[in-house]
C-alpha cells in the first residue's frame, strides 16, 4: 500500500525545501509520555496547564520543580528512535530542510540532527525565573526538599523551557515561520496542534502553497486540513517515507 498519492510523492520528491514539525509524538516510542495522552505513574492526575505555567511554579516551586527533575531523568535516559534517526536522513536529501521542534527533550541533536529550531527551550537548561539567565548545574544545590536558588541573586530556579502564557525565543519563532512561509511540503508530526503558535505553522505553510502531510496515529485539529494523513506511529511512517524516497521507481 502506498503512503501517498503519487503526485503528492511527486511533490515531495520534487520538493527544494521542506519543514518537518515536530511534536511530544516523535518522542513517544523513546518512551517519553507525551503531555497530552494518558498520564502514568507519579503525574497521572495533572494537565500540563497545571505544572507548566509561571502561575503554578510560583504557586508551588518545588512541585513543578520535581516535575521536570522527573522528566529530565526520564529524557536522559531515552535514546532517540527510528523516527528521530529518519529525519536526520530525510534532511540529506533536501537541498534546505528545517526541523523545528516543540519537544525540549534534546533527541532530535542526540540522533544526529543539526541546527534544530528549539521552539520550547530545553529541559537541559536551568534558568534564574528573575534574571533569566542560565545557571550552570554546578553552581546551586539542590537538596530535594526546598527549591533551589539562583547562587547569584537567590532568586528560583526554573527549567529553560517555554511555558504556557510565556512568549517563544523570537529568533527561533521568526526562523520557524519564515521557513513554513517558503516550503514546498511541511510534515507535522506527532502533534497535538493544539498549542500556539506552533500549531499555526502548518496552516501559513498550507496558505502557503506548500502540501501538508500529517503524521500521527490520531486525528487532530489540523487533520482536516493536511493534503495527506499518515495515520501510524511517527518511528514506522518516517523510516517508510524514507525507503519511498530513497527508492526512485516505487511509489
Ligand atoms: N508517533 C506519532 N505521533 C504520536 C505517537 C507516535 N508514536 N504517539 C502519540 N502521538 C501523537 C498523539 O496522538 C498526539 O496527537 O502525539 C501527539 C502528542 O500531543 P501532545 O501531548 O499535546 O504534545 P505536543 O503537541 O508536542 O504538545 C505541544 O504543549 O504541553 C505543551 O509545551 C508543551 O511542547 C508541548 C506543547
Amino acid at each position: 500500500m502506498s503512503l501517498l498519492e503519487p503526485s503528492q510523492l511527486e511533490r515531495l520528491r520534487a520538493a527544494r525545501s521542506v519543514v518537518a514539525l515536530t511534536g511530544a509524538g516523535i518522542s513517544a516510542e523513546s518512551g517519553v509520555p507525551t503531555f497530552r495522552d494518558a498520564q502514568t505513574g507519579l503525574w497521572a492526575k495533572y494537565s500540563p496547564e497545571e505544572l507548566a505555567t509561571p502561575e503554578a511554579f510560583l504557586e508551588r516551586p518545588r512541585f513543578v520543580w520535581d516535575w521536570y527533575v522527573w522528566r529530565r531523568q526520564l529524557t536522559s535516559a531515552a535514546q532517540p528512535n527510528p523516527g528521530h534517526l529518519a529525519l536526520v536522513e530525510l534532511a540529506k536529501i533536501f537541498p534546505s530542510f528545517t526541523l523545528v521542534t516543540q519537544n525540549v527533550d534534546g533527541l532530535h541533536t542526540r540522533a544526529g540532527s543539526t541546527d534544530v529550531v528549539e521552539l520550547h527551550g530545553s529541559i537541559e537548561l536551568t534558568l534564574c525565573f528573575d534574571e533569566r539567565t542560565p545557571v550552570s548545574e554546578n553552581d546551586y544545590v539542590d537538596d530535594g526538599k526546598t527549591p533551589p536558588r539562583c547562587p547569584r541573586c537567590g532568586g528560583l530556579l526554573r527549567p529553560g523551557v517555554v511555558w504556557f502564557n510565556e512568549s517563544l525565543p523570537p529568533a527561533a519563532l521568526a526562523r520557524a515561520e519564515r521557513a513554513a512561509q517558503s516550503c514546498d511540503v511541511l510534515l507535522s508530526i506527532g502533534t497535538s496542534s493544539l498549542v500556539h503558535p506552533a500549531a499555526g505553522l502548518p496552516l501559513l505553510a498550507k496558505r502557503s502553497g506548500a502540501l501538508l502531510i500529517e503524521i500521527n496515529p490520531s486525528s487532530t485539529p489540523l487533520t482536516r486540513h493536511a493534503d495527506a494523513v499518515l495515520a501510524g506511529p511517527a518511528g514506522q511512517i518516517l523510516p517508510e517515507l524514507l525507503r519511498l524516497l530513497s527508492s526512485p521507481k516505487s511509489a
